[in-house]
């Protein structure tokens, strides 16, 4: 079977807020639309439920083959078995992934063959009651929702160079705003451990996350960041009735009321598909967007519900983060493959 035509790569500098036609509760398929994906591949990481699940059907829909990455593997079967019958969809593969065990990353990053267009950085986990560590002393937050995907990115580079034109979605959040990355303890090992602050701080590390990789952008690889907006999804799981309750989404009988601006999963898919698939992202890299388009930079120490922080968009930072990152993930490496 012959190769699709790749797309030459483009490196396009825009200094402009880049905004959109779509409106901010447009679906993924509506961002979407009239983009053809097929010969293209994807890796959606927590692609089995939520948003990831949306962003998976959307992108499969457009014709893009696309991997979901999950750590319970049965649980992505349903979206497998749904787009096998679909004619014009790409296929929806399976593989076993845990972001909080280096080993799995590196055996997901090797097992991979040929080229790579798209990898969506989505999986998550929220405030967790209590400072968790993995066996490498990390946070798990940001283990999970950084650390875990920066190694996962750095395994993946030669096939997303190969793509030529390569994207990297990664998933941050609205809770960036509250706090720059902690370089001094950023495991909460010597200060008092904050569940919020702990989510975060990941999810700053993300929006720099994409901020350095410009580094990359020599190899036709750029990568934004985004937030999703409120949904309720199994990201809320360790947040009890009250804490729900306090937040207003939730009744005293304990049912889900999601307040007004709330999106569904689809919704709330549409940012990262936008980003994925887009041509309007063509070149565009280091950049962060919600609601369908590039956000505006706020101050982090101000209430309000968008916009994006300038600590998670400082350069210097991104690049401390980035050498950070690589030798936090460089010194596993070094122990386990000698
Ligand atoms: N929902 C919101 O309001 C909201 C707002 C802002 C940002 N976000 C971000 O959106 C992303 C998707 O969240 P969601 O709302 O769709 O929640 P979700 O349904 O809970 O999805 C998160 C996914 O991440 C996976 N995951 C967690 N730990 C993992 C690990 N160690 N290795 C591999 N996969 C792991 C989960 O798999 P398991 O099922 O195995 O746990 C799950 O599939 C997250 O990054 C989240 O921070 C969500």
């Amino acid at each position: 079977m012959a190769t699709p035509a790749r797309p030459e790569r483009r490196r396009v500098n825009i200094s402009s807020r880049l905004t959109t036609s779509y409106p901010s509760d447009a679906t993924a398929t509506e961002v979407i639309d009239g983009v053809d994906l097929t010969g293209r591949r994807a890796v959606v990481t927590g692609g089995a439920s939520g948003i990831g699940a949306e962003t998976v059907r959307a992108l499969a829909a457009a014709g893009a083959e696309v991997t979901v990455a999950t750590r319970r593997p049965a649980l992505a079967e349903p979206l497998v078995r749904e787009f096998a019958a679909v004619s014009r969809a790409g296929r929806v593969h399976v593989a076993a992934l845990d972001l909080t065990d280096l080993s799995s990353v590196d055996s997901f990053a090797r097992a991979w063959r040929g080229p790579l267009d798209i990898l969506v950085a989505n999986a998550g986990v929220m405030a967790l009651p209590e400072r968790t560590v993995t066996d490498m002393g990390w946070e798990m937050q940001l283990a999970t929702n950084f650390l875990g995907h920066f190694a996962l990115a750095d395994g993946l580079r030669a096939p997303l160079r190969e793509a030529g034109s390569a994207r990297i979605v990664v998933v941050s959040s609205g809770a960036h705003r509250q706090t720059p990355f902690d370089f001094d303890d950023p495991h909460f090992a010597r200060r008092p451990y904050d569940p919020w602050v702990a989510y975060g701080q990941s999810k700053t590390a993300d929006v720099l996350f994409a901020v350095g990789a410009r580094r990359w952008s020599a190899e036709g690889i750029t990568a934004n960041a985004l937030n999703p907006g409120f949904i309720l999804t199994n990201l809320q799981r360790h947040l009890d009735d009250d804490t729900m309750r306090a937040f207003g989404v939730m009744d005293e009988d304990g049912n889900l009321t999601p307040l007004p601006y709330y999106k569904t999963p689809e919704q709330g898919a549409a940012t990262s598909v936008l980003l994925a698939a887009s041509p309007l992202l063509d070149g565009v890299s280091g950049r962060y967007f919600e609601d369908n388009e590039e956000a505006p930079v706020v101050r982090g120490d101000e209430e309000r519900r968008g916009g994006v922080a300038a600590h998670a968009l400082d350069p210097v930072a991104a690049d401390r983060l980035w050498e950070y990152a690589a030798g936090a993930v460089g010194a596993w490496s070094k122990t386990h493959q000698g």
